[in-house]
Formats: structure tokens, sequence, C-alpha cells
């Protein structure tokens, strides 16, 4: 029996284990792709918009969006070969696992969690903002206090919309994946139209003019930070980032798919390339309508249309973010839930909470309530900029070290049968990794520090629990 830190689980194990999912297997391509189009389209679109392009990017928005989403179809190329190799629930800790070693695996797994968690509360909290946005235009007034965190109110407050959400979100992922994927995809339609609806009619409004100068000149504060500029375009990219984030989430899903080495690496790409897309029009378009100057902060998109004198669309935009943000939400959760169950599973995470599905339902219901509870509570009490930020660097990293592990085991393993294969994988790879690892030197100093804190409680729980009870110890390999 090895002990080393960095024994691998060996791929023909992966595979023995996909053959027996104990998951039921409902998703088909095109659902594996919408639940990743709900997966991605949220916050980020909806309201980080407003922040990037009036604080940093100006116009250049579209630029940002095609900057942060090169480096996303990198790593989405390599996710593809992986999940087509190993379809597993497990993600790019499943992959890590399966190439470079338990500790790297354990690593990400345990930043997967900031990436899927810490994203879903973040998407609470958008998703609150909006709600009550709503609710204004029902001349609904919730108390301050119930619709803020302490932090952001300065004194006692609770996000109740936000703890409510989550809570009805956990109540349909413990019913099960087929329901969740259900009522997914009709929000993603209703998500995709009014997108669509923003790009075409938004269209019809826009004033070149608006454009130029396309990347305005550089400023700086009173306190040194620099907008605008080339500089800004990059800052706007690591702050749009946060909406790319979700095509990942597709593979884990992997255990529910009915044909997963063919359709998860196709609906990786297809969700991440249908999403580019739709944002680099909808960034056109809104600098388009309104100069950026004068985009709101909080939410830029439906602003942007009352601006134009179309108050009704207003209503429009405001209800579909408020139903579309709630599928980032159950993708989100849903995610967690599955990289938890592969890590249970090799016996890193305790299996009797993790691990348990439940006898008629069939999901992992004890740590989708556990997730539940602590999302919640969270988004409860957080403020928004604060998780979102270790989102990213959670996703980041995970990011890179996919690329890096793709490589890994090409070299070690190039026979290995691959349906789906990374393209110019010597070139992609490497620049995957370097391009998402440059983003994360782009995030505040003390995102770092919180980062770098996490990642040692994840280093000492390994130590302590993960490696003395891993499968890997009653194995000879
Ligand atoms: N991409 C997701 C969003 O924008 C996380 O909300």
């Amino acid at each position: 029996m090895s002990t080393s830190i960095w024994r691998k689980k060996p791929v023909a194990a992966y595979q023995a284990e996909a053959a027996k999912s104990g998951l039921n297997r409902v998703l088909t391509r095109w659902g594996l792709t919408s639940l990743g189009i709900g997966a991605i389209i949220g916050g980020g679109i909806f309201t980080l918009t407003g922040i990037a392009a009036h604080n940093h990017a100006g116009p250049a928005l579209a630029l940002a969006f095609v900057i942060a989403g090169i480096g996303c179809l990198f790593a989405s190329l390599c996710y593809a070969e992986f999940a087509s190799v190993l379809p597993v629930e497990g993600s790019a800790y499943a992959y890590a696992y399966g190439t470079i070693g338990e500790i790297f695996a354990w690593f990400i797994g345990w930043n997967l969690v900031l990436e899927y968690m810490m994203g879903a509360t973040t998407v609470a909290v958008a998703w609150s903002g909006y709600f009550n946005k709503l609710l204004h235009l029902f001349h609904i007034n919730l108390p301050e206090n119930l619709v803020n965190d302490p932090v952001t109110f300065g004194g006692p407050a609770f996000n109740l919309p936000a703890f409510i959400i989550t809570w009805v979100i956990t109540a349909i992922l413990v019913q099960g994946i087929k329901e969740a994927a259900s009522s997914n995809n009709i929000i993603v339609i209703v998500k995709i139209a009014v997108v669509l609806f923003v790009i075409f009619v938004g269209s019809f409004y826009v004033d070149t003019n608006n454009w130029h100068p396309f990347i305005p000149a550089e400023v700086t504060d009173a306190d040194g930070t620099v907008h605008f500029g080339v500089g800004g375009v990059l800052t706007a990219a690591t702050i749009v980032f946060f909406a790319y984030i979700g095509f990942d989430a597709v593979s884990t899903q992997a255990g529910e798919a009915i044909n997963p080495k063919k359709d998860v690496p196709f609906a990786i790409i297809a969700s991440l390339v249908i999403c580019t897309i739709l944002y680099i029009a909808v960034s056109l378009v809104l600098t388009g309508m309104v100069p950026y100057n004068e985009l709101d902060l909080k939410a830029p998109v439906a602003s942007a249309f009352s601006g134009a004198g179309i108050n009704w669309a207003t209503y429009l935009i405001t209800i579909a973010a408020t139903a579309g943000l709630m599928s980032v939400m159950l993708v989100m959760m849903l995610g967690q839930t599955r990289i938890f169950l592969g890590m249970a599973k090799d016996g890193l995470l305790p299996k009797n909470v993790f691990g348990a599905l439940h006898p008629k339902f069939k999901t992992p219901y004890k740590s989708t309530i556990l997730v539940g509870f602590i999302v919640s509570l969270v988004a409860a009490l957080t403020p928004i900029d604060r998780v979102s930020e270790m989102c990213s660097m959670g996703t980041l990293l995970a990011f890179s070290m996919v690329c890096i592990a793709v490589l890994v085991l090409r070299v070690k393993q190039p026979d290995l049968e691959r349906p789906y294969k990374t393209p110019w994988v010597y070139v992609i790879a490497p620049m995957g990794a370097l391009f998402n690892f440059f983003l994360m030197t782009q995030v505040r100093e003390n995102t770092w520090y919180a980062f770098l804190i996490w990642g040692t409680i994840g280093i000492i729980v390994y130590f302590l629990y993960s490696r003395r009870k891993s499968n890997l110890n009653n194995t000879s390999e």
C-alpha cells in the first residue's frame, strides 16, 4: 500500500465506477447544454456588466468579455477531454486524482468548494437584489435590514430573500435531478429569450457615438486605483470572468448523463460558445444604448431599457433575471453536492454524510441539505463582493490545474482512449494554465490572504482526515 501524497486513483477505477453510477441517467446532450447555460448566464451579465463598464472598461466591456472568454475557452477544451476520459461526477477534482496525485486532487476539490458554494452564495445575494427590485416595481418595500447583510447595512441585518431562496433550491434538489432539470429547462429558455430580446430590440437604440472612444483614457484615483486604459480592461476582465463560471458544472453531471463520453464534452463547449457570443453582443448593445458613465451599477440591463423609454421592458428583464438567477443557483448547488459525492466515494470525505443517497429520490440529500445550510447563512450575512471574488479565485485555480493535468495525462498515458481530444493540446493547455493564473494575479490583495487561509485549512484537513481515510490505503497501488 502506498501512503504517498502523490498516489493516484487508477483511470480504470473511474471507468468502472462510471459504468455503475447509482444515480439516474436521464440527461441528454441538449439537456446537459441547457444545464451549462443555466449555470452560466446569471449575475455576471445581469449585474456585473454595470460595474465593469462604468468603472473599468467603458465601451471596451466587450473586449473584457473576449479576454475572460479566451481563458475559459482554453480551460473548456481541456475539461472536455477529461470529461470524455473520466465521465464521473467529481469534475476537476477527479481529473487531478487520476493524473497528478491525491494531495493535488484534494486541494482542487477544496477550491471547487469556493467555486460552487461561493458561486451559489453570490448568486443568492444577487437574486435578493433583483427580487427586491421586482417588489419595488409593484410598490412593495421590505425593511432595509431584511434585504442586506450586516456589513452593507452597518448594523444588525439578515438578507432574508437570499436565505429563503437557498432553501427553495435545496428542496428542489433533494427531490431529484429529473424535476430539477425540467424546471431548469424552462428557466433557461426564458433567460435566453430575454437575452436575445435585449440584443435585438436594444440594437435599434444603439447610438454608435457612445462607442467612442472605445477604450477611454486611463484615469488614476486619489487612492491610486487605475481606471480605464488597457489596465482597466484587464480589471474588467477579472470581474466579468464570473459571468462565464458554470460551463464546467456540466462535467459534474457526468453520472446522470445518458451518454457522458460524447455528450459532456459537447455540452461543455457548446454552452460556453453560445454564452460568449451572447455576452459580446449584450455588451455592445448596452454600451451603445447608454453612455458608459451613465450605466446603472445594480441593474444595468433593465435600466438601459428604462433609460431608452421602453419601461415595460424593465418589468420583463427584472422578472427574467429573478427567475434566471435561480437556475444558476440550482446548477451550482447541484455541482457542489456531486463533487462531494465523488470525494466521499474515494474516502476523502465522510461517506455517511456526503455519499448517502436518498432511498427514494436517489439524490445525495444529506450533503444537499448541508450545502443549503451553509450557503443560506453565508448569503444572509456576507457582502456580495467578498464572496464573488473568492469564487473567482477558486475557479481560476481549478481551471489552471485542469489545463496542467490534461497535459500530464497526455504525456504519461498517451494511449488512453480519448473520445474527445483537446486540439493543439501542447499550445492550448499551457496557455490556458498561464492565462487563468495571470487573471488570478489581478485579483485584490485581501482576497489573496483569505484564499491562502482557506488553502491552509484544506491542507490540514487532508493530513488529519482524508489521507488516513482514503480508499487508496486499502489497495496495492
Ligand atoms: N456565471 C454565473 C453568473 O453569472 C456564475 O451568475
